[in-house]
C-alpha cells in the first residue's frame, strides 16, 4: 500500500512560462517552488545566455527584472526540453539578433516545423535541417501579427504565438482545434498582460505589450501527483494526500478518468494563484463500481488535456475489468519517445494483451502483470509509468535508463520509496 502526505515540487509547464515572463517583465520576479526538472533547468540556463541575471535561492529563483535579451555567445541547450525550445523560440522571433536553439538526440528528432510555419508567418526566419533542430532564429522587433489556426492541438505551438505575439504590433490571434493546456494564457493575464479566450477556442492579445513581474509560487506538478494517484489507487488499504498541487482543468482531466474507473479520489481546498486553480487530492485504494462502465474509450477532445498521463492511463487500465481504449493520440509518437510503441512493448512484456493502431492502443484488463525486463527509451514518462507497473507486477522488474526521470521528477524513486510499504 501507499501511505502518507505529499507536497511536490512546482510544476514544469508552469515554471517555464514563469521564468520566460520574469525574464522579460519590467520589475523583479520571485518564483517560489521552482520545478526541480532538468526541463525547467535547461530554460533557466538558455536565458542566462540570453544575458538574464538570475539568482537561486533554495527553490526560489529571482530575476532582477529590466534586462534586455543579448545575442548568446554559443547554441542555446534545450537538452531534453520541447516546451524550452518551443515556447523560447517564440520568444527569440520577436527580437533584433540570432540565435541558435540545440536538443538532445530525442529532442533533435521532434517535428518543429509547426513553430517554424508560424513564427516566419509572423517575420522572423528560422533555418532547420528537415523541420528539425537544430533551429537558427533569426528574430525581428517588428513582428507581424497574425491570426493563426493551429493544424496540431499543441499548447507549446500555441505558446510559441502568444510568446511572439508580445512583440508583435497589433493584435495576434491562435485559433485552436481542440483546447489544450492553458498556462500560458492564465500567466499573461496574471501578469497584467490581457488575453481574451472565447468559446469558440481563439485567443487574442495585444502588442507590443508591457507587463510588470512579482511574485508567484508555482502549484505541485499535477503530472508528477499521478504516478502517485495511480499507485494508490490501485493497491488496497493505501491512504493519499497531496497538498498544494495544480487542478488546472486543462491538466487534471486525469482526476476524473480514473474516478470514472473506480478509483476512490476527492480534490478539496480549491485556491488560485496567478488564475492557476491548486488543491489538495485525497486517493484511497482499491477499485469500486467498474463494471456500471462499459466504454472506456480516451478519444478526441480528451487527448491534449490527458496527453501527458496516456501512457500511465494505459498501465492503469491493463488492471481494469474490461480494459480501455486510447484513440485520436497519433501525437503521442512525437514525444520524448514513441509513447504508443514504448507502452504497448513494456506492457506486453510485463503479460499485458495490447492491440496497437496508427493513432492508439487497446488494452485488455485485469491482467496480472509479471515483473520483466523494461526499456525506458531515456523517457521519463516511460521509466515512471513502469515504476508503477512494477508495483503491481508478481517479481522484479528492472527498468533500463531509469535515472531519465530527472527530466521532470528528480524526487520520483526518493518519495515512491518513503510512502509505499510493501
Ligand atoms: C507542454 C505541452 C505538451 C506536453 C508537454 C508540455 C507544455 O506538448 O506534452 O509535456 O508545457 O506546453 P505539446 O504542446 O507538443 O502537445
Amino acid at each position: 500500500m501507499l501511505n502518507g502526505h505529499l507536497r511536490l515540487p512546482g510544476d514544469k509547464s508552469i515554471s517555464h512560462r514563469a521564468a520566460l515572463i520574469a525574464a522579460l517583465a519590467h520589475g523583479s520576479s520571485e518564483i517560489s517552488n521552482f520545478s526541480t526538472a532538468a526541463d525547467c533547468a535547461s530554460t533557466l540556463s538558455c536565458l542566462s545566455q540570453l544575458g538574464i541575471s538570475i539568482e537561486r535561492k533554495e527553490n526560489k529563483v529571482i530575476f532582477a527584472g529590466n534586462q534586455k535579451l543579448v545575442a548568446p555567445r554559443r547554441a542555446l541547450d534545450c537538452g531534453n526540453s520541447g516546451s524550452t525550445l518551443r515556447i523560447l523560440a517564440g520568444v527569440l522571433a520577436g527580437h533584433d539578433f540570432t540565435a541558435e536553439l540545440i536538443g538532445d538526440e530525442s529532442l533533435s528528432t521532434r517535428p518543429m516545423r509547426r513553430i517554424i510555419e508560424p513564427l516566419e508567418l509572423m517575420g522572423a526566419r528560422i533555418e532547420a535541417t528537415d523541420g528539425k533542430a537544430p533551429l537558427k532564429v533569426h528574430g525581428s522587433s517588428r513582428l507581424n501579427p497574425i491570426t493563426y489556426r493551429l493544424p496540431v492541438a499543441s499548447a507549446q505551438v500555441k505558446s510559441a504565438v502568444l510568446f511572439a505575439g508580445l512583440n508583435a504590433a497589433g493584435t495576434t490571434t491562435v485559433i485552436e482545434t481542440l483546447p489544450s493546456r492553458d498556462h500560458t494564457e492564465r500567466l499573461f493575464n496574471g501578469f497584467g498582460v490581457p488575453v481574451k479566450t472565447t468559446t469558440d477556442l481563439s485567443i487574442t492579445l495585444d502588442g507590443p505589450a508591457r507587463f510588470t513581474g512579482g511574485s508567484i509560487t508555482i502549484p505541485g506538478d499535477v503530472s508528477s501527483a499521478a504516478y502517485f494517484v495511480a499507485v494508490a489507487m490501485l493497491l488496497p488499504e493505501s491512504q493519499l494526500t497531496i497538498e498544494g498541487v495544480s487542478l488546472n482543468p486543462t491538466r487534471a482531466a486525469f482526476l476524473s478518468v480514473l474516478t470514472s474507473w473506480g478509483a476512490d479520489i476527492a480534490t478539496t481546498d480549491l485556491q488560485t494563484e496567478r488564475n492557476e486553480t491548486y488543491g489538495t487530492i485525497n486517493v484511497r485504494g482499491g477499485l469500486t463500481g467498474t463494471a456500471a462502465q462499459p466504454d472506456r474509450t480516451l478519444s478526441r477532445a480528451m487527448i491534449p488535456s490527458l496527453i501527458d498521463e496516456l501512457p500511465l492511463l494505459a498501465v492503469v487500465g491493463s488492471q481494469i475489468p474490461g480494459g480501455i481504449r486510447i484513440r485520436d493520440a497519433a501525437e503521442l509518437r512525437l514525444k520524448e519517445s514513441d509513447r504508443l510503441a514504448t507502452t504497448a512493448a513494456n506492457l506486453r512484456a510485463m503479460g499485458a494483451d495490447v492491440e496497437e493502431f496508427d493513432d492508439g492502443l487497446a488494452v485488455s484488463g485485469p491482467a496480472q502483470l509479471h515483473g520483466a525486463k523494461i526499456d525506458s527509451h531515456g523517457d521519463h514518462r516511460i521509466a515512471m509509468a513502469f515504476a508503477v507497473a512494477a508495483l503491481i507486477a508478481k517479481g522484479d522488474t528492472e527498468i533500463s535508463g531509469a535515472e531519465c526521470v530527472a527530466i521532470s521528477f528528480p524526487e520520483f524513486f526518493t518519495l515512491l520509496d518513503s510512502l509505499s510499504k510493501r
